[in-house]
């Protein structure tokens, strides 16, 4: 197992995927903030089987954080998760930038994406849907992949991404990935790893109860009271508190009346100070 190549710059980055397209090669991005687990690890083996040579790119954002939010505490493990990459194979460079790289003195711009950015998180993270326009702008502009691959567990950004790369006209194919979950149901997350034992067993509800709201829609309970019903069903499992349970259409995630449209239940749930998030198609 040989190390991978690294670029911190996004000229060196460029320099690379420059040799590769003369080479005819097709280039996937997958965007990261490290701490890899098994669902980033999918994440490039979706991506290898739809280009040929795949870059990861691994960046703490700090404009996708509030000041009261876990910015300095948020995992940094690049020598791991470089090994991770090096181990499983399909990742031929890692793109590691600095705050000062991706956000050099006088930065000065951001990216505000509407449509499916409303609501949801943005109800509970305001800044959270500019920060990641603004970086993910930036990602592909400085790779510019023919593909990049997003998590489907972070269902309202994929759809904000896919809307970002439509607006701007950007060539790269934005391409949503399932979601990878443990025995227990619970989504993989780089934030699991703050959960305590006993948190741990409570997050893993989080999943049971959105498919018990799957099921009393498919029982004809009409939205509204499935919706509190889940809410509920959390807060009796020993979630802290519960941003929102909340059945949507699947594609631009406004409200519906009813099920006729291809639907989406999505939650946000605290268990002690880790905030949780997940969704399903209903
Ligand atoms: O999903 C994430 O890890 C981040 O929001 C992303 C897309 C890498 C942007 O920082």
């Amino acid at each position: 197992m040989s190390a991978l190549p690294v670029a911190t710059t996004v000229a060196q980055l460029r320099a690379r995927i420059a040799v590769e397209r003369r080479n005819g090669a097709r280039i996937g991005l997958v965007p990261t903030m490290g701490a890899l687990h098994e669902g980033h690890l999918s994440l490039v083996h979706e991506t290898q089987k739809r280009a040929d040579k795949v870059v990861v790119s691994i960046f703490v954002n700090p404009t996708q954080f509030a000041p009261h939010e876990d910015f300095d505490r948020y995992p940094r493990t690049l020598d791991a998760d470089a090994a991770k990459l090096a181990a499983v194979g399909g990742t031929d460079l890692i793109f590691a930038p600095s705050v000062g790289e991706m956000y050099p003195q006088g930065f000065a711009t951001k990216i505000e994406v509407g449509g499916p950015s409303q609501g949801l998180e943005t109800d509970f993270r305001p800044h959270f849907f500019g920060g990641v326009a603004t970086v993910v702008a930036k990602l592909l502009l400085a790779a510019m992949p023919d593909i990049a691959t997003f998590g489907e567990k972070d269902y309202q950004q994929l759809l904000v991404v896919r809307r970002l790369a439509a607006d701007l006209g950007l060539a790269t194919e934005i391409f949503g990935a399932p979601i990878i979950r443990e025995s227990d149901g619970l989504a993989m997350s780089s934030r699991n790893a703050y959960l305590k034992p006993d948190e741990r067993r409570i997050a893993g509800q989080l999943n049971v109860v959105l498919k018990r709201v799957i099921a009393a829609l498919h029982n004809g309970e009409p939205i509204p009271a499935a919706e509190a019903e889940g809410k509920r069903a959390l807060l009796e499992c020993g979630f802290a508190s519960v941003d929102y349970v909340a059945v949507r259409d699947a594609a631009t995630l406004s409200p519906l009346d009813s099920l006729h449209h291809s639907a989406r239940v999505l939650a946000a749930a605290k268990v002690g100070n880790t905030r949780l998030i997940d969704n399903m198609a209903v």
